[in-house]
């Protein structure tokens, strides 16, 4: 299946159009495709944030809120969540599930960019992004976004999927299972192609860990998920220096 050179580059009107036609069938694709572990996923990267000591968090390219909604769930955590999508239907979807779990005076979604988040400087205790870093246009504009809108101390903490060395069945499942069931499961002839295509051409865990480290990061932990099929990734902002 060829994808469209646009989609490929990351365009944001195509990229933020690939969701949209995808949303309806996102969530189940998420639980079969994973074999049900995204969830399990999310729990760790929540709970790697510290969630006790967060009172505002900004889950970026939140999709239909999965993120965001773990970290309402989690027990030790009393603050409220902005999710931000620049998909309107993502958005639409994650509030519904809001409005349906009855917490949407804890969580609030948002149409916006990523790369151009409409908060103030050090807003946020914990900024987190679930498979989303690999679908942004300007990969370091959107993590310099990050940092800015967390406060000294602040967590950002990504699950993604990187580009690694596959074992022969992992490549078959990536290049024969994923993008068949995802589309005949979502409907879009090209959707899972390119996800697939994205992790192939994204940055190793090690590079991903390098740029967080120069662009101000510090420390940076990676932990790999389930054999290493994902990561999750907790970049600290540093704390303010002590006044002399
Ligand atoms: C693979 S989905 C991940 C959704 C969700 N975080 C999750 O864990 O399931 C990627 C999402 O990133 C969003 N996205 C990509 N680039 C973005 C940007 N620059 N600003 C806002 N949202 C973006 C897409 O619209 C899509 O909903």
């Amino acid at each position: 299946m060829s994808l469209d050179e646009k989609l490929l580059r990351r365009d944001p009107e195509r990229v933020s159009r690939l969701f949209s036609e995808i949303s309806p069938r996102y969530d189940l694709l998420n639980r079969i495709l994973s074999f049900g572990r995204d969830g399990a996923w999310r729990k760790i990267a929540v709970q790697a944030s510290n969630p006790s000591k967060a009172r505002r968090v900004l889950d970026l390219a939140t999709g239909t809120g999965d993120l965001a909604f773990e970290f309402v769930r989690h027990p030790d955590f009393e603050g409220e969540v902005i999710g931000l999508d620049f998909s309107g239907e993502m958005v639409r979807r994650a509030r519904q599930k809001a409005a349906a779990r009855h917490v949407s005076n804890r969580v609030q979604f948002r149409e916006g960019d990523a790369l151009d988040i409409p908060e103030p400087d050090g807003r946020f205790d914990v900024v987190s992004v679930g498979f989303g870093v690999r679908n942004f246009a300007d990969l370091e504009k959107g993590l310099l976004e990050a940092h800015r809108v967390l406060g000294p101390g602040g967590r950002m903490v990504v699950l993604e999927f990187f580009r690694k060395k596959e074992n022969p069945l992992a490549r078959f499942y990536l290049d024969h299972v994923l993008p068949r069931v995802g589309r005949w499961i979502s409907r879009s002839p090209s959707a899972y192609a390119y996800l697939r295509q994205t992790k192939k051409s994204f940055l190793s865990p090690d590079e991903f860990i390098s740029l967080l480290r120069s662009l101000g990061f510090s420390p940076v932990v990676l932990k790999p998920l389930t054999a290493k099929i994902a990561h999750c990734v907790i970049a600290t902002k540093p704390p303010a220096p002590a006044p002399e």
